[in-house]
């Protein structure tokens, strides 16, 4: 069993670089499925959900080359369009697969997700849109069974709710569709522009518009690419969201500001000081934070739900009565009782968070139980007074790559204990 130690209360101060986004090396990885081609992809984080995605790629037939943070796909050989359920089960979102093996072989036989630690997760969306382009699909048993004859006609998709990963699904497998497909009120996080820009990169036609429309013509054959996977903006809030518990002073880089900088208010709000420019940014802090107020996670670019856990650390401590409103999913406060545990004081009912900052709060041994939680529970023992133990770190370790060296490199006293 393997635990993070974490002695708090060490002000943090140095540089960052921040790894490559998961969300979007995900789907990205999916794609290359599609291309009939070799992918060269960049920056992508060394992360367990990265390694499920390569089992899945090798499973259907691909060649994956990985030498640090690059993987080299090459798709020529996919020959294999089921994938067993105990590759799916090893993440959420290995069903973005869906979208790019039904591109690929106009078949796809796959298990359904099902729901996590956060929320039921249901795929309706992604099931009805694809069925809107045209595929037949059979859901027995736990199986999803679809298939797709190659149609030429145009087609339009309207969301009912911007789904990251219905947008996603429907992107790939609109790809090499004959005519143009038509999405209105997809999502407009950047992780769905990465996709669009490297699927454009091996010859693709996809235009994401600014107002959630995303219009796809479908191609006949893609060409050899190249790309970089963007900076991961819920890593990079993350961190800034320890600095604003511990003060100190930490610049980030290799991040895309632009993802997230409707966010960085915030950390002016609770009285950081925030520089950036296009790729960097600096936030200081030398006093005990103020309440947040009033935070309402929604679509992009609303406040994203995956940083809700790590500002309810920040707002744990500070000064004031801070509010959160979950709207995206409906189980995203499971941190809340081990935050208690630490001294914290919040109070939940039903999609509402409220929090009492207190002065400081105290190390404590807690669980985390999902990705972003855990890295909460991170935030608040480094702030914390004393000794913390986070037990179950193979949460965190889907999201974030190698945060313990990442945090002892900017002077946090943690480590990783295996019994
Ligand atoms: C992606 C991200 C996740 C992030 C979320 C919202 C990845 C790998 N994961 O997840 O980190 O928290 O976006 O920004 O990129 N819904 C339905 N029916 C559907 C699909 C979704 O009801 O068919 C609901 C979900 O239950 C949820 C909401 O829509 O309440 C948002 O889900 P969605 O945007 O699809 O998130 P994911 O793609 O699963």
């Amino acid at each position: 069993m393997q635990s993070i130690i974490i002695e708090g209360g060490r002000q943090l101060n140095g540089e960052i670089d921040v790894q490559g986004s998961k969300n979007s090396a995900l789907p990205i990885l999916a794609a290359t499925v599609l291309l009939d081609s070799v992918s060269v992809i960049h920056n992508c984080p060394l992360l367990s959900d990265v390694d499920a995605a390569v089992a899945i790629l090798t499973h259907l037939g691909c060649k994956v080359e990985r030498k640090s943070h690059t993987v080299t796909v090459d798709s020529r050989g996919v020959s294999e369009y089921r994938i067993p359920d105990s590759l799916m089960r090893e993440m959420r979102s290995s069903i973005v697969f869906l979208g790019s093996v039904l591109g690929r072989t106009g078949k796809a036989v796959l298990t359904s997700p099902g729901g996590c630690e956060i929320g039921l997760r249901p795929i309706d969306l992604h099931l009805s849109s694809l069925r809107k382009l045209g595929a037949s699909i059979d859901e027995r048993g736990g199986e999803i069974i679809c298939s797709m004859a190659q149609k030429a006609e145009n087609t339009v998709i309207s969301l009912s709710f911007p789904s990251v990963g219905a947008t996603e699904n429907i992107i790939l497998a609109a790809a090499f569709r004959n005519g143009r497909t038509v999405i209105l009120n997809a999502a407009r996080e950047p992780e769905i522009t990465d996709l669009a820009r490297f699927l454009n990169s091996a010859g693709c036609r996809i235009e994401v518009g600014s107002e959630g429309t995303v219009i796809i013509d479908g191609i006949k054959k893609a060409h050899d690419c190249e790309h970089r996977v963007t900076g991961d903006r819920i890593v990079a809030l993350t961190y800034l969201c320890a600095v604003a518990c511990t003060g100190g002073a930490v610049r980030l880089n290799k991040v895309n500001t632009r993802d997230f900088l409707s966010v960085l208010p915030l950390y002016e709000t609770a009285g950081c000081r925030v520089k950036s420019d296009s790729h960097t940014v600096f936030l200081s802090m030398k006093r005990r934070p103020k309440a947040l107020r009033d935070i309402r996670t929604m679509p992009y670019p609303g406040f994203p739900t995956d940083a809700q856990a790590p500002f309810m650390s920040l707002a744990a401590i500070s000064e004031g009565t801070s509010v959160i409103v979950e709207n995206i999913f409906e189980s995203r406060f499971k941190h809340v009782s081990e935050l208690t545990r630490m001294g914290a004081k919040i109070k939940i009912e039903g999609r509402v968070a409220l929090i009492d900052g207190v002065r400081s709060l105290h190390g404590a041994c807690v669980t985390s139980s999902d990705l972003r939680g855990g890295a909460a529970l991170v935030v608040a023992a480094l702030a914390a007074e004393g000794r913390s133990e986070i037990n179950c770190p193979r949460h965190i370790d889907r999201g974030y790559e190698k945060i313990e060296d990442c945090l002892k490199m900017i002077g946090a006293d943690i480590y990783r204990e295996t019994r």
